[in-house]
C-alpha cells in the first residue's frame, strides 16, 4: 500500500509517468502530475477520477526552478502534504548522428537533451530533497527519489549520442545522490527501461511493433507501462533499495 506516499511525477501526463502516477493513486497515495502546459488536458481525467485532494496537475517545465517549486507547493497547499517520492519521467529523445547526412550534430540540440533529461531530473530531485528533509523520519527514512534512465545509457545506438549521454549521467548520479542524501534518510534509485509501448512507440506500424517485441528475449514482447508502475511501487515500498539502477528490459540488449 502506498497510502502515505505523496508523489511528484514529472512527465506524468503520458507513457511511463502516467502509469507510475496511476499505480500510486490506485494504491492509495496522492500525486502531483508535473508536465508541460501543452499536456494539461491529459491530466484532467486523472484529477477527475481520483479527486483534487489526491491528484493535482501543475504546469511544469522540469528545467525551471520556479515551476518545480510551484509543483512542490501544489502538494503542500492542496492538502496532500510534503512530497516524499519523486518519479522523474519527463524526458525527450531527439536523434542525430555526430556526423550525419545533414552535417555535424547541432550543439543546441545536444544541450537541450542534456538540459531536459539530466539537468531537469537533478533540478527536481534537489528541490524535492530539500522539502523532504523537513519531514519527520519513519524508521530513519524520509523519502525516495526515482529516476528514469534508459538502456541507451549502456547500449547507445546510432543517433543516440545526446540521449545516451543524458541517461548515462542519470545512472552515474544515482549512487552519488544516494550517498549525499543518506544522512537525510532519503533514498535514490534509477530505472533503466528497455522498449516500452508508450506514445513514443505506439505510433509505429503494427508490423514494426511486432518485430521490435520479438527482439526481447523474455518476456517476448514490448514492455507494458504497467510493468514500469509495478517497479516504481516496489522501489517505494522496499527500504533496502538504494543507490542502484535496475534494468527493466526482459534481458534485451540493443543492437548498434
Ligand atoms: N518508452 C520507452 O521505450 C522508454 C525506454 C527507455 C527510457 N524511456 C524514458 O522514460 C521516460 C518517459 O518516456 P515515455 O516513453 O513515457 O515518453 P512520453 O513522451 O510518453 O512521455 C514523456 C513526458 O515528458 C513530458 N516532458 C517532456 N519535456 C518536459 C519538460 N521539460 N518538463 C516537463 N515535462 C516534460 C512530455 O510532455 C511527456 O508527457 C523518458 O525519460 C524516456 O527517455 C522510455
Amino acid at each position: 500500500m502506498l497510502s502515505s506516499t505523496v508523489g511528484l511525477v514529472t512527465g506524468g501526463c503520458s507513457g511511463l509517468g502516467r502509469s507510475a502516477a496511476l499505480r500510486i493513486l490506485r494504491s492509495g497515495g496522492s500525486v502531483v502530475i508535473a508536465d508541460l502546459p501543452s499536456q494539461s488536458h491529459l491530466a484532467e481525467p486523472l484529477v477527475e477520477e481520483f479527486g483534487s485532494s489526491r491528484c493535482r496537475y501543475y504546469p511544469t517545465d522540469v528545467t525551471k526552478e520556479e515551476d518545480v517549486m510551484g509543483a512542490l507547493d501544489e502538494a503542500e497547499n492542496g492538502g496532500m502534504g510534503v512530497v516524499n517520492a519523486t518519479v522523474n519521467c519527463a524526458g525527450i529523445a531527439t536523434p542525430s548522428k555526430i556526423l550525419g547526412k545533414r552535417g555535424v550534430h547541432d550543439l543546441e540540440l545536444f544541450s537541450n537533451v542534456i538540459k531536459v533529461n539530466t539537468i531537469g531530473t537533478f533540478n527536481v530531485n534537489r528541490l524535492a530533497a530539500s522539502r523532504m528533509s523537513s519531514l519527520p523520519p519513519t524508521s530513519g527514512l524520509r523519502g525516495v527519489l526515482i529516476n528514469t534512465a534508459s538502456i541507451a545509457a549502456y547500449d547507445g545506438q546510432v543517433g543516440q549520442c545526446a540521449y545516451a549521454a543524458s541517461k548515462g549521467a542519470i545512472v552515474s548520479m544515482t549512487l552519488a545522490m544516494a550517498r549525499d542524501l543518506a544522512p537525510n534518510g532519503i533514498r535514490c534509485m534509477t530505472i533503466a527501461p528497455g522498449l516500452f509501448l508508450t506514445p513514443l512507440l505506439e505510433g509505429l506500424p503494427e508490423k514494426v511493433k511486432e518485430e521490435l517485441g520479438k527482439q526481447v528475449p523474455c518476456p517476448n514482447r514490448l514492455g507494458d507501462p504497467e510493468d514500469f508502475g509495478k517497479l516504481v511501487e516496489a522501489i517505494i515500498t522496499n527500504p533496502m533499495l538504494n543507490g542502484e539502477t535496475i534494468r527493466l528490459d526482459g534481458a534485451y540488449r540493443m543492437p548498434p
